[in-house]
């Protein structure tokens, strides 16, 4: 998806003929007051580091205002993200057309921002995962009004720049870019929150290494064991929050790692954990079918939306747990093969799909044991904590339910008990279902939920 952005950036470069003044004209007129620090440190990839959000947190309204010296949306995503620059373009590697010089992204969020929260934090967690620190700016507070303010200086000046009879030729990349900030804008202007966070450094997507056909991207991938055992964290971890809009129901777009060191980024990372209530209103109507959702759904009904005509992402079905070959050879493997297919593509050998497939496992199976160290003890305390006021702080979600969460911990846990006990993984699935419906009804009955 990554080159696709930088496609679409290009686009732009013929529409930033008037640029906006740069932080160091900012400091030689003192306009906003002087910027605070920013420390361009290199990564271990040698690229250059962004504005971390501890950085952002200093700024003032007037900074949100007038400090962007460029946005743009990415192609990537439903709604996707806005990467924004606010260095000289000038200086030495930041680069308009280059998504992955920008010094931090935007993302709007029609919901709470709890669920994001609680998903990046468990995620470093449990897996080490890189996290983006996201800052929710709720639409309640000025800066939110003051980043559509300087947001919307880039998307007019697209609109202008496509409209004008000046422009001398107005390119189909030029009107998808214009389409795209028309696409997203509302979004944002409509949104709960802004969520500003850090630019993942050294990023890569699944989706766009595998596709890399002339450079063998989808064996290499698979060859890699570093790289195969985080996804098989990743999927843990995911099935414990909830979140399907990535393995679960496959969107390899949205599996992002560092690309040398194949460490996890919690990049569009949420808690999909549906409430009681919520279920009663889509109309299920027990604990039993409540359950049901929880643990065999597969494609998108147990996620609510959080406003009309906001799709939410699917929930992790928990039964994938009980046999993953299964999920292996129907989802994740069956959904590559298909853009295989599509593409024109050989395929890999089986044995490279099973070479890849054991270190997989072996990734759920730490990923599992990393979860239930998290989930008990102590750590479940700090976890409750951290739960706790991220509802409080940003807002109860629909999708952050503490039983729905406490409901996949149970499961989580008789995964490991039972993994090398007999019986096949329907046995195992039904003995799961049966105690964690009796354990919702308890809840249900006693109105703990
Ligand atoms: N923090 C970040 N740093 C760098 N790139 C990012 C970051 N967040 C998002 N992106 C890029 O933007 C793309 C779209 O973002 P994201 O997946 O969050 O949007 P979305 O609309 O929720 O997508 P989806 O269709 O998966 O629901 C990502 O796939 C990634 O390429
Ligand atoms: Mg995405």
């Amino acid at each position: 998806m990554a080159a696709v952005v930088t496609a679409v950036v290009t686009a732009v470069v013929a529409a930033r003929d008037a640029f906006p003044p740069t932080l160091a004209t900012f400091q030689k007129t003192g306009a906003g007051g002087a910027p605070p620090a920013h420390h361009a440190a290199v990564d271990n990839t040698g690229g250059t580091m962004a504005i971390p959000t501890s950085e952002l947190k200093k700024w003032g309204l007037v900074w949100w205002q007038t400090n962007f010296t460029h946005a743009v949306p990415s192609k990537g995503g439903a709604v996707g993200v806005m990467f924004v620059w606010c260095t000289n373009p000038l200086y030495q590697g930041v680069d308009i057309d280059d998504p992955r010089t920008a010094d931090f992204v935007i993302k709007p969020s029609a919901g709470s921002a709890a669920p994001t929260l609680l998903a990046e934090d468990l995620m470093k967690r449990t897996i080490g995962a890189t996290s983006v620190n996201t800052l929710p700016i709720a639409s309640t507070d000025s800066r939110f009004n003051a980043i559509l303010m300087g947001l919307s200086r880039f998307k007019d000046r697209v609109d202008q720049s496509v409209n004008s009879p000046r422009t001398p030729q107005v390119t189909q990349a030029m009107r998808d870019l214009k389409d795209r900030w028309a696409k997203v804008w509302p979004h944002y202007r409509q949104g709960r929150a802004l969520m500003v966070q850090e630019l993942a450094v050294g990023m890569n997507e699944f989706a766009d290494v595998y596709r890399d056909y002339s450079h063998m991207g989808l064996e290499r991938a698979l060859f890699n064991d570093q790289l195969m055992r985080n996804i098989g964290k990743l999927f843990a971890v995911d099935a414990v929050l909830g979140n399907g809009d990535r393995l679960c129901q496959v969107n390899t777009g949205n599996i992002l790692f560092h690309e040398t060191t194949k460490q996890i980024f919690s990049v569009d990372s949420q808690a999909i954990m549906t409430s009681y209530q919520h279920a009663l209103i889509q109309g299920e109507r027990n604990a039993k079918s409540w359950v049901e959702q929880i643990l065999l759904t597969n494609q998108g009904a147990s996620a609510v939306p959080e406003r009309d005509g906001v799709v939410a992402p699917p929930s992790f079905s928990m039964n994938d747990l009980y046999d993953l070959d299964r999920w292996w050879n129907t989802w994740f493997r069956g959904h590559i093969e298909n853009t295989l297919h599509y593409d024109n593509q050989k395929k890999p050998r089986d044995t490279l799909w099973q070479h890849a497939f054991r270190n997989f496992s072996m990734g759920v199976n730490e990923g599992l044991m990393a979860v239930d160290r998290q989930l008990s003890g102590l750590n479940w305390l700090s976890v409750k904590s951290l739960f706790k006021s991220h509802e409080k702080r940003y807002g109860a979600s629909p999708n952050l339910d503490w039983t729905n969460f406490k409901i996949r911990r149970m499961v989580v846990r008789m995964v490991l008990a039972e993994r090398n006990k007999p019986g096949t993984p329907q046995e195992k699935q039904q003995r799961a279902m049966d105690r964690v419906v009796a354990y919702a009804e308890r809840k249900i009955a006693t109105q703990h939920v």
